[in-house]
């Protein structure tokens, strides 16, 4: 069943230079229970993307186009309404969870809070289950750490906490902004395991981003590949990995580092820069850095197409599979 079917999504922003484009006519779509994992260099619109989807884009931010949640169009609801399925239905967390924790406030005043406001829970019951959910995500002693103070947990613990909260209320769908990124290696390698572990046991979808390709390979069922604010390719996780036919993703892929990198500072990056969000060029937005680029890609973007079962690229490049 779909759960999220977002059609031609564009995000802009107005700014004294223009309107820059920082999401260009994205679609995609994700089944109960399934993970899609988001990858791209940063500025290539990944988070503007889960932003616009949520209703969550800065003051002078813009969308248009579709994103259908369990059929209801959530572009243009009203602010209560979303409100309802912010955190209930659809939960979102953040890379860096002080962010979104309250530091003045001990966490288990948090988390009753969503649970006593979406489920009109009474306290003793939103603490249980608070409680619960923090044993679930392996905080250790959840019944007496729970009334403690967001900076009494380390930074993993927090980001433990953070996922916690985001499933109090068992959303159908979680999304995850670069979760790990500020984690230490061995702490991402555990996150990745508890939100695989989520997935499995409480049936959550996840749209995960991340710059990492252990996290993608360790929960995505899929892979969209994204360059500025456009889907270059998309399909299943071992296509992207093993099969990969765009340029962009064959140079990502190389340039990203893996959970079992020690020399992660030192991978080859794609050689020049994404093009200004403001100007884009009229053919291909990687035309400046694919070798491959031709008269047709300066011409006119080539549109994403699919070709063979679930997977699409845009690019005019033939398919070797
Ligand atoms: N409020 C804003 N006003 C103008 N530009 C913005 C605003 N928010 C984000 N952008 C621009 O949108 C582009 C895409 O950003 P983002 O989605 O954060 O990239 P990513 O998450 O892929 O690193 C960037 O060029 C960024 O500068
Ligand atoms: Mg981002």
């Amino acid at each position: 069943m779909t759960l999220l079917s977002v059609n031609n999504l564009n995000v802009s922003f107005a700014t004294p230079d223009g309107a820059i484009k920082a999401v260009n006519g994205i679609s995609l779509s994700l089944n109960a229970g399934e993970a899609l994992g988001i990858v791209g260099e940063s500025g290539s619109g990944k988070s503007q993307l889960v932003l616009g989807i949520m209703g969550l884009l800065a003051q002078n931010g813009k969308t248009s186009g579709s994103v259908k949640f369990n059929g209801n169009e959530l572009i243009g609801m009203p602010q209560q309404e979303l409100n309802k399925i912010r955190g209930d239905k659809i939960s979102m967390i953040f890379q860096d969870p002080m962010t979104s924790l309250n530091p003045y406030l001990r966490i288990s005043k948090q988390m009753t809070e969503v649970l006593m406001f979406h489920k009109n829970m009474s306290y003793q019951s939103a603490k249980n289950e608070s409680i619960k959910m923090l044993d679930m995500v392996k905080i250790p002693d959840a019944q007496n750490r729970i009334d403690m103070y967001p900076h009494e947990f380390s930074g993993g613990m927090r980001q433990r906490v953070m996922i916690a909260m985001s499933l109090l209320c068992k959303p159908d769908l979680l999304i995850a902004d670069e979760p790990t990124t500020a984690l230490d290696v061995t702490v991402q390698a555990q996150i990745v395991t508890l939100l695989r572990e989520l997935k499995k046991d409480l049936g959550t979808a996840i749209v995960i981003i991340t710059h990492d390709l252990g996290v993608v390979a360790g929960i995505c069922d899929n892979v969209m590949v994204m360059y500025a604010g456009r889907t270059m390719e998309y399909g299943p996780v071992n296509h992207i990995f093993y099969t990969p036919q765009h340029p962009y993703t064959k140079g990502l892929l190389r340039s990203i580092p893996r959970l079992t990198d020690e020399n992660y500072g030192d991978l080859p990056t794609i050689p020049g820069n994404p093009p200004s969000l403001l100007n884009l060029p009229k053919g291909c937005p990687f035309q400046e850095r694919c070798e491959h680029a031709n008269e047709k890609c300066l011409q006119s973007p080539p549109p994403l197409l699919s070709f063979g079962k679930d997977l699409k690229k845009a690019c005019y490049l033939e398919v070797s599979l």
